[in-house]
C-alpha cells in the first residue's frame, strides 16, 4: 500500500486533544493543503479562518451553545486551533468545495500526525446574531455561511485502527 493510501486509511476523527500547540510551519501546512483542495469551476471561493485565541474560542462556544440550546456544548473539544471554512451564500458549490477543503486538511494533519475532527455546528447557527458578531470580528464577510468546521491539535487519545465500511459499491 503506497504512503497516500496508507494515509487515507488510517485517518480517524480526534476528539481528545493535547494541549501542546500546533506548531506554525506544521498549521501552514494544513492550511496549504486546504488551498490545494479542487473547486468548482476552480472559484475558490472560500475563506479559510484560523482560530487561535482562547478568549474568541470561548466566546465563539458559549455564542453556539446558546444559538443551538445546548448548554453543555464542548469548546470543540479543547482544540488548539479551531478552523472555519466560508463560502459565499449565493455560491451553489459551497457545500462541496467546503468538504474538499476539509478533507485535504484532514488527510494532511494526520500525515503530520496532527489529530482533527469535522465540526458542523457553526452550520446550524452562523446567522445567529451574537455568533454572526463573533464571526464579523474573526473577519468573515457578512454574505459568507458556512458548511464545516475543523478542530485540529494534537491527539491525546489512541485511534481506532479498523472501521467497518458501510457505504455500498457497484461495478457493472
Ligand atoms: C458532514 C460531517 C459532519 C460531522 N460533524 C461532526 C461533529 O459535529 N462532531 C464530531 O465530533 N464529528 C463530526 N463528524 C465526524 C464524523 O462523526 C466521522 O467522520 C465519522 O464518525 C467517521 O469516523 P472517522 O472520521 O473516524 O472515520 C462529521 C463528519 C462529517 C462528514
Amino acid at each position: 500500500m503506497n504512503e497516500i493510501i496508507r494515509n487515507i486509511k488510517t485517518r480517524r476523527s480526534v476528539r481528545k486533544f493535547s494541549a501542546k500547540p500546533v506548531e506554525d510551519n506544521i498549521l501552514n501546512e494544513i492550511i496549504t493543503a486546504g488551498l490545494y483542495a479542487p473547486s468548482a469551476m476552480n472559484t475558490q471561493l472560500w475563506q479559510i479562518t484560523v482560530i487561535k485565541n482562547e478568549d474568541m474560542l470561548v466566546r465563539l462556544q458559549k455564542a453556539v451553545a446558546k444559538a443551538l440550546d445546548r448548554p453543555d456544548y464542548h469548546r470543540f473539544y479543547n482544540c488548539p486551533v479551531f478552523i472555519i471554512v466560508t463560502v459565499p451564500e449565493d455560491y451553489r458549490h459551497g457545500a462541496v468545495d467546503t468538504a474538499c477543503v476539509l478533507q485535504n486538511m484532514f488527510l494532511a494533519a494526520h500525515s503530520l500526525g496532527v489529530g482533527s475532527v469535522w465540526i458542523n455546528q457553526l452550520r446550524d447557527c452562523y446567522d445567529n446574531r451574537e455568533v454572526r458578531e463573533l464571526l464579523t470580528e474573526a473577519g468573515i464577510p457578512e454574505n459568507h455561511i458556512c458548511f464545516g468546521c475543523a478542530a485540529i491539535g494534537y491527539p491525546d487519545c489512541e485511534l481506532p485502527s479498523d472501521r467497518e465500511n458501510k457505504g455500498v459499491v457497484k461495478f457493472f
